[in-house]
């Protein structure tokens, strides 16, 4: 999910339509008359439109292209970018200092980071992320949220435009072996979650962990692109994604926490389980094209082979 609350509250100030005139039915993941399949009823502006996520990454089919570049990653070492934490109802969003910003990987400009959030299964045998890759669902989902700087907090003029938002999407995979509270950053974060366990609450953060070091052990060089939308009502179709190929490895125990500790209202209320949309139809996606250092060597070395195929004849 990409959740914006300030962005939902504009579209329907600005489009009293449809979507707006339901609005009095909110969204949810699981209840039987606002769960994700019917949000194309309950706001069909753009949760019906054709370019929705999250999606499914067939591998075979992304195709190479040489213009995903490397990110640059500002302030994303800072220990005092993460301010707040905070229970929403639908998920456990960290907000950020101003400051936090990503480029390059072929974004037409800066984006200005502003929060991260997570989308988790029902312990660890039960996998939540939102994207899947050729079918296999992961335990958890991370999603960064960052807005043109360009609009300057301008949401009128970043709803109209295509890929006003990038979303940095991270898989989280179960850490082999019997470790357990690793890696220390994520034994932190999860530790917080004990101070917003009801809808609402939200709990400010001491400095301490920076997004480098929850993104540990990811190589951010490569990832999959494609434009989609955000995969919460009303699914504006704006959102260029950036899904992530290495997975953050966090152990069992801090994983479990999630569907363990957080309420989606309150502290009577059932647990916080299984928050993610269902797949959406396919769309284009691409991804970095082989460097052209490996495809010399294979040349080179299927000429060594022929050339001994024809000294063998
Ligand atoms: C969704 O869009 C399709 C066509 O694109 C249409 O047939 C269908 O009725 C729409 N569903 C809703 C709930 O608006
Ligand atoms: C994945 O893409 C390949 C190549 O385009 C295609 O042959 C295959 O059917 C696709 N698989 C799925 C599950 O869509
Ligand atoms: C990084 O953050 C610090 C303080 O939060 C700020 O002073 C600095 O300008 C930021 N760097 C950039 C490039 O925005
Ligand atoms: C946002 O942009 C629109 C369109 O360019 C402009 O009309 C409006 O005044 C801007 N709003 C603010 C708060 O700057
Ligand atoms: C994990 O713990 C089990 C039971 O204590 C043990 O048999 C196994 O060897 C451990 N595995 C690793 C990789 O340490
Ligand atoms: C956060 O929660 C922990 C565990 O319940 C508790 O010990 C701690 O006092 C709480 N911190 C604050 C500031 O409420
Ligand atoms: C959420 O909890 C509050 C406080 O207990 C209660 O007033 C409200 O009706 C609850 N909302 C839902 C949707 O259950
Ligand atoms: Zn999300």
């Amino acid at each position: 999910m990409i959740f914006l609350v300030a962005l939902v509250l504009t579209v329907c100030a600005l489009t009293p339509t449809v979507d707006c005139a339901t609005a009095g039915i909110e969204w949810c993941y699981h209840l039987p008359a606002c769960k994700d399949t019917n949000w194309a009823t309950i706001s069909p502006k753009y949760c019906n439109g054709s370019r929705q996520s999250p999606i499914n990454i067939n591998t075979t089919a992304a195709k190479p292209d040489e213009s995903l570049t490397e990110f640059t990653f500002t302030n994303f070492s800072s220990t005092t970018a993460l301010t707040t934490i905070e229970n929403t109802g639908k998920t456990v969003k960290v907000n950020f200092a101003s400051g936090v910003q990503i480029s390059g990987g072929s974004l037409s400009e800066a984006y200005n980071s502003l929060q991260f959030h997570l989308h988790w299964g029902n312990g660890p045998s039960i996998p939540g992320s939102e994207h899947t890759v050729d079918g296999k669902r992961y335990p958890m989902e991370m999603h960064i949220v960052n807005v043109k700087s360009s609009y300057n907090g301008n949401l009128t003029e970043a709803l109209a435009d295509s890929t006003s938002l990038a979303a940095l999407g991270f898989f989280i995979e179960e850490m082999s072996g019997n470790a357990t509270g690793e890696p220390a950053s994520w034994k932190t974060l999860a530790s917080y979650l004990a101070n917003i366990t009801t809808k609402g609450q939200t709990f400010t953060l001491p400095s301490g962990i920076s997004l480098d070091d929850l993104l540990v052990g990811v190589n951010r060089a490569k990832y999959y692109r494609y434009l989609g939308s955000l995969t919460t009502p009303a699914c504006n179709e704006v959102v260029v994604w950036t899904v992530f190929k290495e997975p953050i490895k966090v152990s069992k125990d801090l994983i479990e926490l999630f569907s363990k500790t957080v309420h989606v209202n309150d502290t009577s209320s059932p647990l916080m389980t299984n928050t993610f949309r269902g797949i959406q139809p396919d769309q284009p996606v691409t991804t970095q094209a082989v460097s052209s250092a490996s495809t010399t060597c294979y040349s080179l070395g299927l000429m060594v082979l022929s050339l001994a195929l024809w000294k063998n004849l």
